[in-house]
């Protein structure tokens, strides 16, 4: 196998509203007005998790579903990123808050904008590459009272945001993703009602799919201008769709389902993106028209499968369609327990450099996540983080997971 080249990034990934503690956008405005039942539901919704039994009390407590100070990751970055530098990473993708820097239309808030330079520049003292991703679901409350994505009109107002964040914080970044998987945050806020504002409209959705994607077509083009070396990309979610068996319909039936999720939106923006991002968590068996994943295959704490590997086959399909650098912009699992993790990274390990031996071009793996965090819907009780958070004192501790990382990358990196 041939060894990763030494400009491979390898780092975590976190988003500004799932870990820097009192922010406020729409997401914490309507944490607060949907807790209590959103406790009320949680039996209903996750009684039949594998960890049901031991999360049960968190995820039934109104607090589980309020953002509040989490990691107050604001506060005590240096902390965290110390904890990257533990894990012998070189890289960090983060998100900066559209509500922080821009809290009322037009007016522009010098104290997040200074926040966000010493941010960047504590990455680049100790040799970390910033990624810097400009919107990851969390959109400011005015302009979700303007209507958010669902006005072509209000694209403008994103790109300025994007402009002027990038003509402050873009020296020195050579790396920015613009939105996070903009048909999950259209289809869970547009369609299943699961995020702010809850709505449920095709219509709607399609539009709010569409204009994000309009709306990365044209922050690439201002920020390509600005500074044509950066590399701009977007991060897409995507599951892997195959057949669990050979009738005719299961077979189709995976193709659409999986060129709904990832064509759809990819074959829009390709051509206005440096690299692709993706996101990478699950895959999913698909019987006649539905998804019927084995009994016997574990399961996350969240209930996804535990299916590593097959990031192989997405890396293969969109190596082959889009033939385009791939950043593994997210990937990871929810165990509390930290069972799973480190087998989880070391099949991913492995597929990365099958695929690197296919001639597919990697430019990074960025492990989900840094830190735990606010899991959106769900709230506090799924744990992603490579360093686990006690939100009573706040103390972060790396999970031996990723202390194993750490010597992994260690080797990898030939430190
Ligand atoms: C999102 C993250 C989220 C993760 C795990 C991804 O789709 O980008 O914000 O935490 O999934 O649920």
């Amino acid at each position: 196998m041939k060894s990763f080249p030494k400009s491979f990034l390898w780092g975590a990934a976190t988003s500004s509203h799932q870990i820097e503690g009192g922010t406020h956008n729409q997401w914490s405005v309507w944490e607060l007005e949907n807790a209590k039942a959103k406790a009320a539901q949680a039996d209903y919704h996750y009684s039949e998790y594998p960890m049901w039994h031991a999360m049960k009390a968190e995820a039934k407590s109104p607090v589980n579903y309020v953002s509040g100070k989490l990691a107050d990751h604001y506060n005590r970055y240096e902390e965290d990123f110390e904890l990257l530098q533990k894990m012998n990473m070189n890289a960090y993708r983060f998100s900066i808050e559209w509500s922080r820097i821009e809290p009322k239309e037009g007016s522009w808030n010098a104290e997040a904008i200074a926040h966000y330079k010493d941010y960047i520049a504590s990455l680049k003292r100790r040799g970390i590459e910033p990624i810097l991703t400009l919107l990851h679901f969390s959109l400011p409350v005015w302009f979700m009272e303007k209507g958010g994505f669902e006005h072509r009109s209000n694209v403008k107002h994103f790109v300025r945001f994007a402009e002027r964040a990038v003509a402050e914080l873009g020296k020195g970044v050579k790396y920015v993703i613009t939105i996070n998987e903009p048909e999950v945050y259209a289809g869970e806020s547009y369609l299943y009602q699961n995020w702010p504002p809850a709505r449920s409209n095709k219509y709607t959705f399609w539009r709010v799919l569409d204009n994000q994607l309009y709306a990365h077509k044209k922050v690439y083009g201002v920020l390509k201008q600005m500074n044509s070396r950066m590399r701009i990309g977007i991060a897409k979610n995507s599951v892997y769709f195959y057949p669990g068996d050979t009738a005719w319909l299961s077979r189709v039936s995976a193709t659409v389902m999986q060129w709904a999720q990832d064509d759809y939106t990819l074959r829009r923006v390709v051509k206005q993106t440096d690299f692709l991002g993706l996101n990478y968590y699950q895959s999913s068996r698909v019987f006649g028209y539905r998804v019927h994943n084995a009994e016997n295959i574990p399961s996350s704490d969240v209930d996804w499968t535990i299916t590593p590997g097959d990031i192989e086959y997405v890396l293969q399909r969109w190596h082959r369609k889009y033939n385009k650098p791939i950043m593994i912009t997210e990937n990871g699992v929810a165990d509390a327990a930290d069972v799973y993790r480190q087998a989880w990274i070391k099949e991913t390990i492995v597929a990365l450099q099958r695929a690197q031996n296919d001639g597919i071009q990697l430019l990074g793996y960025l492990h989900w996540s840094l830190l735990d965090n606010f899991e959106w819907a769900y709230g506090k009780w799924p744990r992603f983080g490579l360093a686990s958070i006690d939100y009573s004192n706040g103390v972060r501790s790396l999970r031996p997971s990723a202390k194993w990382f750490g010597g992994v990358l260690k080797k990898l990196r030939n430190l």
